[in-house]
């Protein structure tokens, strides 16, 4: 079991998911966000930071050995906002963790990253990334990064590109991207138990009929997803008739809006 983990954006949605059950997965959970996510259980320490802030990032990352970093403006937003939460945060993030002897890091990147290729096209780790918003250039930016690291640190990262991570899909776009809370903290678990990753990119769906991705280049990690959205198909094709905003591309509504704050 490793020593410390720190999870970045412990405080949403994804982050209180899995509060409780990654207790298993590390001596001390570490877990931080901008808003007040106190008083501390056993065996966690909480730590209120702006990932913006470099000096507490710092403090953050250190006497740390992983990172799962989901802390995040987590949709389309303006660039303003985006530069802070996600540019500049990930980037104090990496550096504090080159800084403090990190070994690896779990990075929630997004499928908005490949978000304007056409519904139907089956996409793997390599990919062409074609980002349908500026929150998806913001997570290209994460990946860049962190191959960086890698290259010329050797710190390792996963990036994630994770569907969309609810109880239940919702529309039709989820019934191919959907990933349960569930695979989510299985891939999560396994990529923090396997011995090397590298520099991985992968994509978080559970195991829908008509998923769009691939992750046929990581089945050295032996991650097997275990649900699937056809359980709620019919009941989601009954509901949604019409085509949805964006739907001829995997991004869906993220690709067919225009820059939030722009005319
Ligand atoms: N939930 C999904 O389906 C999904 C899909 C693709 C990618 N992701 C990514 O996974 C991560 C978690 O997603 P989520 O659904 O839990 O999102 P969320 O918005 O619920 O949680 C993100 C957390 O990050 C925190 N945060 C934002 N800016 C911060 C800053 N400057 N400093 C510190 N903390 C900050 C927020 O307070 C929030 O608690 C995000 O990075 C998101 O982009 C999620």
């Amino acid at each position: 079991m490793i020593k410390r983990l720190l999870v970045t954006g412990a405080g949403g949605r994804l982050g209180h998911h899995l509060r409780e059950p990654l207790k298993g997965s590390a001596e001390i959970l570490r877990l931080s966000d901008i808003v007040d996510i106190s008083p501390a259980a056993r065996g966690e320490e909480v730590v209120q930071c702006d990932l913006a802030d470099r000096e507490a990032v710092d403090a953050l990352a250190s006497d740390c050995d992983m990172i799962l970093h989901l802390g995040a403006i987590s949709g389309e937003a303006s660039f303003d906002a985006l530069l802070q939460g996600n540019f500049l945060g990930t980037y104090n993030l990496y550096e504090a963790a080159r800084k403090a002897g990190v070994r690896r890091i779990l990075f929630a990147s997004t499928n908005h990253v490949i978000g304007f290729h056409a519904v139907g096209e089956t996409l793997d780790h390599k990919s062409e990334r074609r980002p349908d918003s500026l929150y998806g250039v913001s997570k290209c930016f994460g990946e860049d990064l962190s191959r960086f690291y890698y290259d010329k640190f050797g710190l390792e990262t996963a990036c994630l590109r994770i569907g969309s991570c609810f109880e239940a899909p919702k529309d039709r776009r989820m019934l191919s991207t959907w990933l349960s809370p569930r695979d989510f903290l299985s891939l999560v678990r396994k990529l923090i138990e396997v011995p090397t990753i590298g520099h991985l990119v992968l994509y978080g769906v559970s195991a829908n009929r008509d998923a769009w991705w691939s992750n046929a280049h990581a089945d050295f990690l032996g991650w097997k997803p275990r649900d699937t959205s056809e359980p709620y198909r019919e009941a989601i094709e009954q509901s949604e008739k019409q085509p949805a905003e964006g739907s001829h591309y995997q991004g869906g509504r993220l690709a067919a809006i225009g820059i939030l704050g722009k005319r």
